[in-house]
């Protein structure tokens, strides 16, 4: 194992060439990768699931990484509690079952039990002096926003509301409150976190790996990806004019339209746009119908994407009548979880009202081949022969979330 002063990292930081992909090390060193998980996703507000997956009282979940294991549970008065999965006795893991239903915690060690909202019920043969109100599970900063179960393994979490309020009218757009999980899924992938995250920044891989997300978007659109940034790809000048049209027609409607990016350094990395699909697609799906009722606060269709990064660890991308969302969870330096929801309206009716296959055809397909692209781009990573490439024009928001990494990570070592 390398070992590192925070002298020899700042050195290393510095030397990454601008316009170049970074040097192995930051793809596959377990001390980076340590540094990484305590600077960036310990550190951010990310959600984990939608409250559809928890919908009765004591329905629980986990949420684990590294050595971090999180029971996210309904409780009697209906909120959800997120505590960490490590009992106050002797420290065992309370919950062992990976989901389930409990009106009860009960530590498989000494039997000592917790209530639903983290307060010791019992503690058996514990002395007089013992005072079980000190020793209620930790819990961990949580927060439910538009059905999504945010969380937060910071003692100094940022506050949520600066946090979110950017891409809060993106999100809000689509009702995911009133919404239920469809169909989840998740993409274990050999690849550290930053390799796995930047195929998702970029779309110049499109067109040779996604013929599926090529027939649903529109060429300009692939070739512009990321256009809405600062860091913005190739200009089309086509879609630009289509993006004008659009957004007139749409604000007619009174939907939102229109874009956030950080203009400046920020401590948070967000991003949010609404786009049109491929002329004449008013869904992501094969032959661009509607795959599902309408979803959000819509009129009627009107053929848009939304596309919302709260953070890199987080994407949502929604159209009329679904969304899929993406979880990137870091589990190991060569080792990454991509995980997916696809949400819709919750009155709506499997087979009746929807089709899953129709519904998850698009990115399921897409994040199989995303999969295997990024593992065979860490195994070369992994040679003695990588050295950093030189990015494309098509490639400018990855240059910019590896500046983003490499500023954030400079402050905080
Ligand atoms: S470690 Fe949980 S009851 Fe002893
Ligand atoms: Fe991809």
């Amino acid at each position: 194992m390398t070992t590192f002063t925070s002298q020899n990292l700042k050195e290393l930081i510095k030397n990454q060439k601008t316009g170049y992909t970074l040097d192995q090390i930051f793809y596959n060193d377990p001390k980076i990768y340590e540094i990484d998980l305590n600077t960036f996703f310990f550190n951010h507000w990310i959600f984990i699931g939608h409250i559809s997956r928890i919908p009765n009282i004591g329905d629980y979940f986990l949420f684990e990484t590294g050595n971090e294991s999180i029971i996210v549970i309904r409780g009697k008065d209906d909120e959800i509690y997120a505590h960490h999965n490590v009992c106050r006795h002797r420290g065992s893991r309370v919950c062992l079952e990976k989901e389930g239903n409990k009106k009860l915690l009960v530590c498989p060690y000494h039997a000592w039990s917790y209530n639903i909202d983290g307060t010791i019920k019992s503690a058996r043969l514990m002395p007089d002096e013992f005072k079980p109100e000190e020793w209620s599970l930790n819990k961990c900063n949580l927060k439910v926003f538009e059905g999504l179960i945010f969380i937060n393994f910071s003692d100094q979490p940022d506050d949520f509301d600066e946090f979110i309020e950017p891409t809060r009218p993106f999100i809000e757009l689509h009702d995911l409150n009133n919404a239920k999980i469809a169909h989840r899924a998740i993409y274990p992938t050999f690849g550290n976190w930053k390799l796995t995250l930047d195929n998702f920044h970029e779309c110049y891989h499109c067109q040779p790996s996604h013929p599926e997300y090529c027939s649903v978007h529109d060429a300009q659109y692939i070739l512009s990806f990321g256009a809405g940034s600062q860091s913005s790809a190739v200009e089309s000048q086509e879609f630009n004019e289509r993006l004008k049209k659009w957004n007139e027609q749409v604000k007619k409607l009174g939907h939102l339209t229109g874009v956030y990016y950080e203009e400046k350094f920020s401590k948070f990395s967000r991003s949010a746009e609404r786009t049109p699909l491929s002329d004449g697609k008013l869904s992501e799906t094969k032959d661009g119908k509607p795959a599902a009722p309408i979803m959000g606060k819509f009129n009627e269709r009107d053929g848009g994407y939304t596309s919302v990064g709260p953070s890199p660890f987080n994407s949502l991308l929604m159209c009329n009548d679904f969304a899929t969302t993406f979880t990137f969870i870091p589990k190991g330096p060569l080792h990454t979880d991509v995980e997916l929801m696809w949400l819709v309206h919750k009155d709506a009716i499997e087979g009746k009202d929807y089709n899953l296959e129709n519904m998850i055809w698009m990115w399921d397909k897409t994040t199989i081949a995303d999969k295997k692209i990024i593992e065979d781009n860490q195994k070369g990573v992994l040679s003695k022969k990588y050295q950093p490439g030189p990015l494309s024009d098509m490639e400018k928001s990855l240059e910019s979330f590896k500046n983003w990494y490499l500023k954030r990570l400079l402050q905080e070592i």
